[in-house]
């Protein structure tokens, strides 16, 4: 009768998973943060979307770590870049059809001083230009959707981005390729253990000139009218835990479809309680999902999509 009566459901193809690809070959190098998560090589990256797609994983997301980095976060938007690669190799294979290949947008991994953006120094001051910043992001939007990705999902907070990618993407004959904007996403300490992932930390400064403030509600739901308004096709909240009514608040004003990202710092912070055993890890992993399904969110950007598919069988 429980089952009967449930009103939020869990399913495999609902659940996207984050995927780190790294230069090399043969390369499964675990992230000391996150246990079960690895930066991994193409080679590798490919047999770890095969399993993901066995299991019903609706979706894979992208980061990448270039070999090198520099101001201009040229890695970003290069035509052999490192996720273009490695989505022309995923996007080679017939047996990772059913997964939707997405694809971060974002210049932090690429920059050699881990911004999301173009930097402009002057002595000890500095400043994240933003327009020059949406250009390259809009570049690169547009690389990705070239190599393959069904979706683009800026992550940068840069303002007016949504738009130019739009325009470059159209102009690029990318019509069909998708915008999911990570809309509302708060400057959060919960996204440590991703810095460690992507190798992507700030070298100076933090990004709250350019990320939300947790406090900030009202504020939280202008950038997500700006964007619809830019043409975002989806939107992506996060972190989940810590703004899971903001997600309910944002699932009750639109009707886009709506994801949300259990960050990096979500994963670690459930695992350290699962090494100490003071957790339950299989029913604390699936109250964590519910939660965020239960706000409001379609679909769930997390490090136990695997995990979880496993348990929904
Ligand atoms: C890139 C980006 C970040 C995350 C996703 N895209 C890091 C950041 O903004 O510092 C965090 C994801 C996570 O913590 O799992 N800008």
């Amino acid at each position: 009768m429980r089952s009967l009566v449930r009103e939020t459901h869990l399913r495999p193809s609902a659940l996207l998973y984050p995927l780190f690809i790294c230069p090399g070959e043969g390369v499964r190098k675990e992230i000391s943060s996150m246990p079960g998560c690895f930066n991994l090589s193409i080679d590798e990256a490919v047999k770890e979307a095969e399993e993901c797609a066995a299991l019903g994983i609706g979706g894979l997301l992208l980061f990448g770590l270039p070999a090198e980095k520099d101001e201009q976060a040229t890695g970003a938007w290069a035509e052999d870049g490192i996720v273009q690669t490695a989505l022309r190799e995923l996007k080679k294979n017939r047996r990772l059809d059913s997964l939707v290949q997405i694809a971060d947008v974002c210049l932090c991994e690429y920059t050699s001083h881990g911004h999301c953006g173009v930097v402009a120094r002057d002595g000890d001051h500095f400043e994240v230009e933003n327009d020059s910043s949406v250009a390259l992001l809009a570049k690169t939007a547009a690389s990705l959707a070239k190599a393959g990705a069904d979706i683009v999902a800026p992550s940068d907070m840069m303002d007016g981005r949504i738009a130019a990618m739009r325009d470059a993407l159209d102009e690029g004959g990318l019509e069909q390729t998708a915008i999911m904007s990570y809309a509302a996403k708060f400057a959060s300490a919960f996204y440590g253990p991703f810095r460690e992932a992507a190798d992507s930390a700030p070298q100076f400064g933090d990004r709250r000139s350019y990320q939300m403030d947790g406090a900030n509600m009202r504020e939280a739901m202008r950038e997500i009218d700006l964007d619809i308004a830019e043409g975002a096709d989806m939107l992506l909240m996060k972190p989940a835990m810590p703004y899971l009514y903001v997600i309910r608040e944002a699932r009750g004003r639109y009707d886009l479809p709506m994801g949300a990202y259990q960050v990096s710092g979500e994963y670690s912070m459930l695992h350290a309680a699962f090494q100490r055993g003071w957790l339950e890890p299989e029913r604390a992993m699936m109250e964590s999902l519910l939660g965020i399904r239960r706000a409001g969110a379609d679909f769930i950007v997390t490090y136990f999509a695997k995990d979880a598919a496993k348990v929904l069988g």
